[in-house]
């Protein structure tokens, strides 16, 4: 089967998608710095495929090092590029690091591609840049605005990076995913989320307060203009969004498509309020999550959701769990987190 690159691959969903990969026979080379993830993901891949990942630790800004992975590891067909940096306040206050992390990384593997002999790639992008659309669902022709965030034009340049990039040589194929809200863990429990530190997202937000570790969850904000106030999401369980980068890359292998790029949203098509997943997650689950209502969180949108109906027709890829499920695989991984923790 082909060798396929994950960038980020020890991530959250670069090693979701890293087992989807292997399910299906393909040859997965992981390339990670670890700069946000653990060595330890590889087991957790391991015990569910029983294949371990060739693993190179490499940062993809090193130019040098990423050619020499690509002559080691020759025949590689194609790239999932997840590594990036990804906390929204953080490149608020380290602009450069997100712009070196995040841009500097496409453009080596951009540059490397041809000189390997490799054509095709998937890039991680976000619905962050369509920031508060004016119509909703949205779908992928809704207008991009300004970004809020060094994060979020990170992923409107390196889209830009791919379009020029490819407008100038048909040599490439790119796939740009358009994530929503991912959540939720691989129904094992044996790969997850794992936040350093305080989570910045909602659900590990969530399971670490109903698990004792955060006292209590900060809803931020209940004035907005949704049916409750609180901010509206499309949630989307994160094997859902793996699978999609398989449909993607056998997409690209086999010829499928006429274009060259191609953009697609990955969402649910459902919109859910952050009261509701609290909701939700307590009654699902049976336990508590302690919050409390506080003010708005700068640069949040209002709301947005997904009209995947592009990605369902043209990829035959469709986000399948409920959120009921999502959810319940969220508190399985945080049980799990707590009882390895225990062990230790
Ligand atoms: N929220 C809370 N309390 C928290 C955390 C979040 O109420 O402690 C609310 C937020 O206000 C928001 C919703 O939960 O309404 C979801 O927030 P997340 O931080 O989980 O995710 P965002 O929708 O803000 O998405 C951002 C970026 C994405 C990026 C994603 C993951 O916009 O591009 O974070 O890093 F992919």
């Amino acid at each position: 089967m082909p060798k396929i690159l994950v960038t980020g691959g020890t991530g959250y969903i670069g090693s979701h998608t890293v087992v989807e990969l292997q399910q299906v026979g393909y040859d997965v080379i992981v390339v990670d710095n670890l700069s946000n993830s653990n060595i330890e993901v590889l087991n957790g891949i391991e015990n569910i495929t029983g294949i371990r990942p060739d693993f190179e630790n490499i940062d993809c800004t090193d130019y040098v090092n990423m050619d020499r992975m690509f002559e080691k590891h020759a025949g590689i067909e194609g790239v999932i590029h997840f590594a990036a940096s990804k906390a929204v306040g953080e490149s608020v206050e380290k602009p450069l690091l997100y712009y070196r992390n995040n841009l500097v990384s496409l453009m080596n593997l951009l540059q490397l591609m041809p000189i390997h002999n490799v054509k095709n790639i998937v890039f991680s992008s976000s619905c962050t840049v369509y920031g508060q659309p004016d119509e909703l669902p949205v779908t992928e022709n809704a207008p991009i605005k300004p970004a809020l965030s060094p994060y979020g034009k990170t992923k409107q340049i390196g889209e830009d990076i791919i379009r020029d990039t490819i407008h100038a040589d048909k040599f490439y194929k790119a796939i740009i995913l358009r994530y929503f809200n991912p959540i939720g863990a691989h129904s094992s429990a044996k790969i997850g989320e794992l936040p350093i530190g305080v989570p910045n997202n909602l659900l590990p937000f969530v399971t670490q307060t109903a698990i004792g570790i955060r006292k209590q969850l900060q809803v931020f904000g209940n004035d907005y203009n949704t049916p409750d106030g609180s901010c509206i999401r499309d949630y989307i369980h994160v094997v859902d969004l793996a699978k999609a980068h398989v449909v993607s890359i056998e997409r690209m292998l086999k010829n499928k498509s006429k274009e060259n790029l191609e953009i697609f949203n990955l969402g649910t098509g459902r919109g859910l309020s952050v009261l509701e997943i609290v909701n939700t997650f307590e009654k699902v689950n049976g336990v508590k999550v302690p919050y409390r209502i506080v003010d708005r969180r700068e640069g949040d949108i209002e709301q947005v959701w997904a009209d995947p109906s592009y990605a369902n027709k043209v990829l035959g890829w469709k986000a399948n769990e409920t959120v009921e499920e999502t959810l319940r695989s969220a508190w399985k991984w945080e049980l799990n987190l707590e009882r390895k923790a225990k062990e230790s």
